[in-house]
């Protein structure tokens, strides 16, 4: 079968559904050329995305990942903090999981309840008439939420969204660096003090699980817990982003979910599958070749997995292309499958729920401030999220 060829660059980023319709249409694998010099092989179905994300040929090893980058091709992997658990295989992978499992518990979540609560509430009671609700709720939402939960102090956490923000999302090398260097200089003195002065935090739980004996080194302590204050930020304000812009595009889903309450929980999961707050799943290669629906990746070829097409998917979703906050549930791979499979999904959820149920609660109306045609997407791949959401509340 003839593989096509695709440019991911702004035009790309900026309307991806109506090019991933077509690409879905004309075959399972799409070859992809990404800006900053990266190729690979894009997979935008929803069967397809799903039996990759679990097929043990496609690694995640950073180690060979990094000699697989031609030279000057930009890459995030350069960190040392991204030798983390999302960047590994098993069995370095289900170890890593096993002893963080034991520190993130559901327990842990369903505690933060309250305090999300009100962390919420007092984010909310600042807002009034025209706000843009990217900087007034779904980026210092999560990044309370995550810093709290971290134990890391309320002064630091305007630096840490500016060095998460660099890592993740959109930014140039140079400020990759920077910003990796000094978010790794500051995770290891947040351990090294709470070592000195262990807390009801996760940094200080990280540091007291064991598993038969089996610790967290120094290295892995400080790369899981930037892995967890990096990955549960950016995500989140996407998610409350995303589902309060689809609410202000369908006004009648939006009177039916103020109309039913109950129904906030079935609304979280159709705003990830809707308009899903990651885009490409992070970058896997394959080990050996790879035969996906009559068409073969080679071994060594970095492979790209949509979860933003996936969960658009026809095969898949009755009407994908509908908002439907009453849709039957049915898995979407908002959070991936997998062995890697979102660890922090509940608390993400509950967020979501929360954000969401207080802002519609407290309001009788949602509309976009202005003209849709401004509102812009990050220009990254990896996140899909919004930078300004301007809303008038009524
Ligand atoms: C992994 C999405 C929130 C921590 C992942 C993956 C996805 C994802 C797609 C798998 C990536 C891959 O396989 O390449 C999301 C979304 C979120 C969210 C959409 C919000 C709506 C969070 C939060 C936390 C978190 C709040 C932490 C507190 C993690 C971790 C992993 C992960 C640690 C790696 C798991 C592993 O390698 O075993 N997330 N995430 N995420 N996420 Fe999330």
């Amino acid at each position: 079968m003839a593989v096509g060829s695709i440019r991911v660059n702004r035009d790309f980023i900026a309307e991806p559904h109506a090019i991933y319709e077509r690409l879905r249409a004309a075959g399972p694998v799409t070859h992809a050329q990404f800006s900053g010099g990266l190729e690979g092989w894009l997979v935008t179905r929803y069967a397809d995305a799903r039996a990759l994300l679990t097929d043990p040929r496609l690694s995640k090893d950073r180690a060979t990942a990094l000699t697989m980058f031609p030279p000057g091709t930009e890459n995030s992997y350069a960190s040392p903090l991204t030798a983390h658990m999302l960047n590994t295989d098993p069995p370095v992978h289900t170890r890593l999981r096993k002893l963080v499992n034991k520190a993130f518990t559901a327990r842990t979540v369903a505690r933060l309840r309250p305090r999300i609560e009100k962390i919420t509430d007092e984010l909310l009671d600042d807002m009034s008439g025209v706000v843009d609700v990217m900087d007034a709720l779904a980026f210092p939402l999560p990044i309370i939420v995550i810093c709290e939960l971290l134990g890391v102090p309320a002064a630091d956490r305007t630096e840490f969204r500016g060095w998460a923000h660099r890592l993740f999302g959109d930014a140039t090398p140079e400020q990759i660096a920077v910003a990796s260097e000094a978010a790794s200089a500051y995770v290891t003195s947040l351990i090294e003090d709470k070592r000195t002065n262990p807390g009801e935090d996760m940094v200080s739980d990280l540091i007291r699980v064991s598993d038969d004996g089996d610790r967290l080194s120094g290295t892995e302590l400080r790369n899981m817990a930037f892995l967890l204050l990096a990955a549960g930020f950016e995500t989140t304000a996407n998610l409350v982003g995303n589902s309060v812009l689809a609410l202000v595009r369908h006004p009648d889903q939006q009177a039916v979910l103020r109309a039913d309450p109950t129904l906030l929980p079935n609304a979280v999961e159709e705003f990830l599958r809707f308009e899903c707050p990651v885009h490409i799943a992070t970058v896997r290669f394959t080990t050996e070749p790879v035969w996906v629906d009559g068409v073969q990746i080679p071994a060594n070829s970095f492979v790209m997995i949509s979860l933003l097409s996936a969960n658009r998917d026809h095969d898949r979703f009755d009407d994908p292309y509908r908002l439907d906050v009453t849709r039957p549930l049915s898995p979407n791979l908002a959070f991936g499958y997998g062995i890697h499979h979102c660890l922090g999904a509940p608390l993400a959820r509950l967020e979501g729920e929360i954000a969401l149920g207080r802002l519609l609660a407290r309001t009788t109306a949602l509309t976009l401030d202005g003209d849709p045609e401004t509102l812009r997407w990050q220009r990254s791949v990896l996140v899909h999220g919004l930078y300004r959401l301007p809303v008038r509340l009524t």
